[in-house]
C-alpha cells in the first residue's frame, strides 16, 4: 500500500559509536583498541597511527571522547526528552574480551552495556547495536595484523555469543560490522581490518597490500555470517542488517567513458559487500576484479556455506555526500566520507569539503532498494561542522544550529519522497549523531554533528556539560509529527 508520509512506527533515531563517545579507554578492565592509538588530526592534517601510545606527546581523542561512559544516564534521559524511538550504539569488544586470551568475559564491561540497555528500556527506546564499530584489541594488530588472520573470526564470534546471550532480552536489531565496504579501499586497512602494513604512519595514506586486505575482507564476511547464524539460533526474534558506507557517485560528465567509470565505482565500492551480505555469495564481477588485481582469496567450503546461510534481513547504510568521477573530468578535488571526487558545481560544501546533496539520498535509496528489496534503515546522516556556543548569563550554553536543521530537514524531505513517490521501504533513520562526539576521520572535537552540545574544546578541555542545541527542539517536533512538519 502506498504511504502518504512516513509509516506508523517509523524508527526516528540517532546514532553513536563507542570509541567516539565513551572515553574511559583504560577503565574497568578495558584494553587498548585500534581506535585508541589514533592521534588527533585536522582537515589538512592526517591522523597519525602510533602503535605505542605516548600520552605525554600526543592527544588521543578516544581516550576521553565525550565521556558517555560516565554520562550515559544523563545522555539517554536527554535523548528520551527529544522523543527518540531508536538509538544506534556500538559495543566495544575490548571491554568484554580485552585481549582475546581470557577464559571468561570481563564482567565490568558486560555490566556497563547492560546498564545502558536498561536505561534505554526504561524510556522505551529501541537499541540498534553495532557489534564492531572500528574496534578490536590493539594486540591483534601487533600479533597477527587483525582480520588478515582467521583467528579474528573466532574472536568476534565468541564475543558475539556472549553478547547475544547476555542482552537478548534488551536488543533485537544488530549490525555485525560498521561500514564493512570501507575495506574495498586502502583506508579500510586500519579501521576496518586492523591491518598495519610497514611504512603506514597515517590513517589517510596507508601502505596497501591488496592481497592481505581482501583476505581480511573475506574473514570479515565469514565472521559476519557466523554471527548472524549464531544470533538467529539463540533468538529467532533477532534481526540483522548490513552497514554500508554509501559513497554515492555521479559521472563527472555525460561522456560515456565517465558514465561507465561511475557505474563501475558504484558496483565495486558500494555494492560488492552488500551483494555478499544480502545474496550470500560473491557477486559475478568479483572474479574478474580479483584476477585484475592478481588476488587469490583462500576460502573453505564451510566459509561459503556460512555466507549462504548467514545473510542479513534488513539493509542499512550511511550517507553524507555524493562525489563526481570521470576519466575526462578536471576540476578541484574534494574529499567526502572516505571518497574523493571532482567538485560538483551544483552543490554546496561543508568546511571539511563534503558535498551537501539531499537529492542524492533519494537517488541512493532508490538505487539500494531496486537492488535488494529489503527494508532499509539509514544508519548515519548528518552535518559535521563548527558550532559557536553562546554562553548565557547563568552559565548555560545555547547553539543556534540552523545550518544543521537545514541539512537534516532537506534530507528527511527527500526520504519522504522516496517513501511516498518511489515506494521505497524505509523503516528508520538514525541521524549522526545523537550527541557531540569526536570525528572519526580527523579526531577533532570541533567537527560536531550532535543534537546535544558537549562543552569540550578541540584540545579536550571543558566542563563536559551537556546542552540541547536548537536542532534538538526541532528534531523533537519532527518526531512528534512523524515527519509531517520539518
Ligand atoms: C562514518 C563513520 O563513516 O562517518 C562514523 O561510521 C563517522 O564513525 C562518520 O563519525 C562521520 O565521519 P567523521 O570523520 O566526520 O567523523
Amino acid at each position: 500500500m502506498a504511504h502518504k508520509g512516513f509509516p506508523e512506527g517509523f524508527y526516528w533515531g540517532a546514532a553513536t559509536a563507542a570509541n567516539q563517545c565513551e572515553g574511559a579507554w583504560d577503565v574497568d578492565g578495558k584494553s587498548p583498541s585500534i581506535a585508541d592509538c589514533l592521534v588527533k588530526g585536522g582537515v589538512n592534517e592526517a591522523r597519525r597511527i602510533t602503535l605505542d601510545i605516548d600520552e605525554g606527546k600526543y592527544l588521543y581523542p578516544s581516550h576521553q571522547a565525550t565521556d558517555f561512559y560516565h554520562h550515559y544516564k544523563e545522555d539517554i534521559r536527554l535523548l528520551a526528552d527529544m522523543g527518540l524511538k531508536m538509538f544506534r550504539m556500538s559495543i566495544n569488544c575490548t571491554r568484554i574480551f580485552p585481549t582475546g586470551d581470557e577464559d571468561e568475559p570481563n564482567e565490568a564491561g558486560l555490566a556497563f552495556y547492560e546498564n545502558v540497555f536498561r536505561e534505554l528500556k526504561k524510556y522505551g527506546i529501541e537499541p540498534l547495536v553495532t557489534l564492531c564499530h572500528n574496534d578490536m584489541p590493539l594486540a591483534f594488530t601487533r600479533e597477527f595484523n587483525g582480520f588478515k588472520d582467521r583467528r579474528t573470526i573466532d574472536y568476534f564470534v565468541r564475543f558475539a555469543e556472549v553478547v547475544f546471550m547476555r542482552y537478548k532480552e534488551y536488543v533485537r536489531y544488530w549490525l555485525p560490522f560498521n561500514e564493512i565496504n570501507c575495506t574495498m579501499r586502502p583506508t579500510g586497512n586500519w579501521h576496518h581490518a586492523g591491518i598495519l602494513n610497514p611504512g603506514t604512519t597515517t590513517f589517510r595514506n596507508q601502505v596497501d597490500d591488496p592481497q592481505a586486505r581482501f583476505q581480511a575482507l573475506h574473514h570479515l564476511f565469514v565472521a559476519s555470517a557466523r554471527m548472524v547464524k549464531l544470533g538467529r539460533s539463540i533468538c529467532p526474534d533477532f534481526h540483522f542488517g548490513s552497514m554500508i558506507a554509501y559513497g554515492t557517485v555521479y559521472p563527472g560528465t555525460c561522456n560515456p567513458e565517465d558514465v561507465l567509470l561511475a557505474q563501475r565505482e558504484d558496483k565495486i565500492k558500494n555494492h560488492f559487500c552488500g551483494d555478499v551480505l544480502v545474496f550470500g555469495k560473491y557477486p559475478y564481477y568479483a572474479k574478474q576484479y580479483f584476477d585484475d588485481l592478481g588476488i587469490e582469496i583462500e576460502m573453505t567450503d564451510e566459509d561459503l556455506k556460512d555466507l549462504r546461510e548467514g545473510t542479513v534481513d534488513f539493509f542499512t547504510f550511511s550517507y553524507y555526500n555524493s562525489n563526481c568521477l570521470g576519466s575526462t573530468t578536471t576540476g578541484e578535488i574534494v574529499h567526502g566520507n572516505y571518497v574523493d571526487g571532482v567538485k560538483n558545481p551544483y552543490l554546496e560544501y561543508t568546511p571539511w569539503g563534503w558535498g551537501i546533496d539531499p537529492i542524492g539520498l533519494r537517488y541512493t535509496l532508490n538505487n539500494v532498494y531496486d537492488r535488494y528489496q529489503l527494508p532499509i534503515i539509514i544508519t548515519e546522516n548528518g552535518l559535521g561542522t563548527v558550532d559557536e556556543p553562546i554562553r548565557n548569563e547563568d552559565g548555560s550554553v545555547t547553539v543556534e544550529d540552523d545550518y544543521r536543521i537545514n541539512y537534516l530537514s532537506q534530507h528527511i524531505a527527500q526520504m519522504k519522497r522516496a517513501i511516498v513517490e518511489d515506494g521505497v521501504d524505509l523503516i528508520g533513520y538514525t541521524a549522526w549523531s545523537a550527541i557531540d562526539m569526536i570525528s572519526l576521520s580527523t579526531g577533532e572535537y570541533k567537527k560536531r554533528y550532535g543534537f546535544i552540545f558537549v562543552d569540550v574544546d578541540d584540545e579536550g578541555n571543558g566542563s563536559m556539560k551537556r546542552y540541547p542545541k536548537k536542532s534538538f527542539g526541532w528534531y523533537k517536533h519532527v518526531i512528534e509529527t512523524n515527519g509531517e512538519e520539518l
